[in-house]
């Protein structure tokens, strides 16, 4: 973050919201898409690459072991180093907000015969990393940790790789794709057949791109329904020109204030609508919510479209257990959409909420009751009372919501305040810029027109 203080903002009461956007590239897609074409053999291009802190993060990381990656226009160039090629950095790898970078970068240098320690930021810090420690001690590498009084090990941390490493066949504990995609990338570099079993289906985003870098990748679906990810490893990866979709996770800001405002009427180009990121999309439409995907295309392997949202009085439903996968980003926003529905919407199976940039289902508990929201709070999910499409206020005329360094909170209770009767301030907007730079003047471009 540029600025070292919090940055407070106000967001207030907005009439109808209208025009074109489109929002900054996938999350997701551009660490691997950098990290992948470090691991090539030439140079790769890069368009539609999110420049946001957390992705920045990763580029610097990569350059620290040896890639040149640059940027002329709006074309990123990566000359990899190939697999097996990463330099032994000079000082610590510092990843500010992103767990994303932390995870990926473990698994990547598990296998190379060089060593890094990780630091990160205060929300960072307290992320559990147990669950990548666990599989690449199993492929050999040695990791030590900060372990934490609740015996968790947090950053900073040492990962000392280990080359050759050991081919190891893992089924996943917990459904993430960081755990999956660090695996995927240790075993990029380590001999013989990785083996990752994964119960409920993540973001396959590594899968597809490491089959179009040319990796020997297959994926088969076991008996009992789990998928069985099969890496051959010590692969030469081949050079890509990849072009990044806009992100579905930050697309979702805009998809709800739209349906919430009355009189809205808006479209968002070039939107990433792999099932496996579309879920808060699917529960929307389910609400009511008028959403209509246009010329729907695959873009890079990646489907994308359009989507055409208008306002529509939601209605509360129940959110099931196995849809979180799919949208586990998103259930901020979602529960901001709730807010303003008809009726009861329960959310559940969502314990992994507590451990992302900040206890979600914690904050926007607490940010939702400050506005006025009745709502429950149990383990595993939230139970919100909707207003209907009233709108909220809370007992303060004008309440400062905490959002913990936690950008998807600040965005989500920046929209919640276009629902206010005389709008709300958040403690801080700085984390924004690691996911969704030029938010603030997306929104008012979207409320001005
Ligand atoms: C991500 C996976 C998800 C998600 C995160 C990005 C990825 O995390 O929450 O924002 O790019 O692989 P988990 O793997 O912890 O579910």
């Amino acid at each position: 973050m540029t600025s070292t203080t919090p940055q407070p903002a106000t967001f207030k009461p907005s009439g109808p919201l209208g025009g074109k956007i489109s929002v900054p590239g996938d999350k997701s897609i551009s660490h691997r898409a950098l990290i992948f074409s470090a691991l090539a053999v030439g140079k790769s291009r890069i368009t539609g690459l999110l420049e946001g802190e957390d992705v920045l993060a990763t580029a610097d990381a990569l350059r620290s072991m040896g890639a040149k990656i640059e940027k002329k226009d709006d074309v990123w160039t990566v000359h990899g180093v190939g697999v097996g090629g990463l330099m032994q950095p000079a000082n610590a790898i510092e990843l500010g907000n992103s767990g994303t970078s932390t995870r990926l970068l473990m698994g990547l240098i598990a296998s190379h015969p060089i060593s890094a320690t990780f630091t990160g930021d205060a929300s960072l810090s307290k992320r559990p990393m147990g669950r990548v420690i666990e599989p690449l001690s199993q492929m050999g590498a040695d990791i030590t940790a900060r372990e934490t009084a609740d015996q968790q090990s947090c950053l900073p941390l040492t990962v000392r790789g280990l080359c050759p490493a050991i081919p190891i066949e893992y089924r996943l504990p917990v459904a993430s794709a960081q755990v999956k995609s660090a695996i995927l990338l240790a075993g990029l570099n380590t001999p013989g057949i990785t083996r990752i079993i994964e119960p409920v289906m993540t973001r396959d985003h590594s899968e597809t791109m490491l089959k179009g870098f040319g990796a020997d990748i297959s994926v088969e679906t076991d008996t009992d329904g789990s998928r069985i990810i099969s890496l051959t490893g010590e692969a030469e990866l081949q050079p890509q020109k990849i072009k990044v979709p806009g992100d579905p996770s930050s697309a979702a800001f805009p998809v709800v204030a739209a349906l919430i405002v009355p009189g809205s009427d808006i479209i968002i180009e070039n939107v990433g609508i792999n099932p496996t990121r579309a879920g808060l999309f699917e529960v929307l439409q389910n609400m009511g919510g008028d959403i209509s995907f246009k010329k729907k295309r695959v873009v890079g392997g990646e489907p994308v479209a359009d989507l055409h949202v208008k306002h529509s009085q939601l209605s509360g439903i129940d959110v099931p257990a196995d849809v979180a996968p799919s949208m586990i980003d998103e259930f901020p926003i979602l529960f901001v959409a709730a807010a303003a529905a008809n009726g009861e919407t329960t959310t559940c199976g969502l314990h992994e909420l507590r451990v992302k940039e900040s206890d979600r289902l914690s904050q926007m508990a607490k940010g939702l009751s400050d506005l006025g929201v009745e709502l429950t709070e149990k383990d595993d999910g939230l139970v919100i009372q909707g207003s209907g499409g009233k709108l909220l206020s809370g007992g303060r005329a004008k309440p400062v919501i905490e959002t913990a360094l936690d950008h998807r909170i600040a965005m989500s209770f920046a929209i919640a305040g276009l629902m206010t009767k005389s709008g709300l301030s958040i403690d801080d907007i700085r984390p924004v810029e690691t996911s969704f730079p030029g938010f603030d003047a997306l929104v008012k471009s979207l409320t001005d027109s």
